[in-house]
């Protein structure tokens, strides 16, 4: 009879402990929350690195490299994110084809994707999973 009480309170402990957990890692501002996926994050990195040199900080294009970020996009060719991936990875950098890391491809991808507004969701991490499935033949409105 008394296991049975201590254990009701440690049931009752244990649910109150993961109900006020859940909403505090969620809404910490700073460091807690994730507003984008460490994907996203990298790619953004890596662009500036690897491709801004001839495309621009922004993607805004340069002399050498066209626009990758515009209003309307210059994506739409591509189809999917699966046929931007196969373009970038085996003809990208211009001057180093193929020389980036297969995740780091996906990452430059998704900055692209994402600062051209069709990332469905910044959290998002795209792969061969779900390449197919993201449109890049639409056009958001300015
Ligand atoms: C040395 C300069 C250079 C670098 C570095 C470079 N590019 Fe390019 N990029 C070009 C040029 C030049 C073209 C046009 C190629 C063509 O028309 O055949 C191009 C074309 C593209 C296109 C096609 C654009 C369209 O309108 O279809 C994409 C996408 C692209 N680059 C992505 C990237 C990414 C991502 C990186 C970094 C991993 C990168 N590029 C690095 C020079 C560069």
């Amino acid at each position: 009879m008394k296991i049975a009480v201590v254990w009701g309170l440690c049931f009752i402990c244990g649910g109150m402990a993961l109900a006020t957990q859940s909403p505090l890692t969620q809404s910490t501002p700073s460091s807690g929350s994730v507003v984008e996926s460490a994907q996203l994050a990298k790619g953004r990195e890596l662009f500036k690195e690897k491709c801004a040199r001839c495309h621009g900080q922004q993607g805004q294009g340069t002399r050498i490299g066209p626009a990758l970020v515009r209003t309307p996009h210059p994506l739409g060719g591509y189809k999917t994110v699966a046929g931007l991936f196969n373009y970038v990875s085996k003809a990208m950098p211009f001057d180093a084809p193929g020389s980036l890391k297969e995740e780091e491809y996906w990452a430059v991808v998704t900055f692209l994707a994402d600062a051209n507004r069709l990332l469905p969701d910044k959290k998002v991490t795209l792969g061969p999973a779900n390449a197919e499935s993201i449109r890049l033949d639409i056009y958001p409105s300015p």
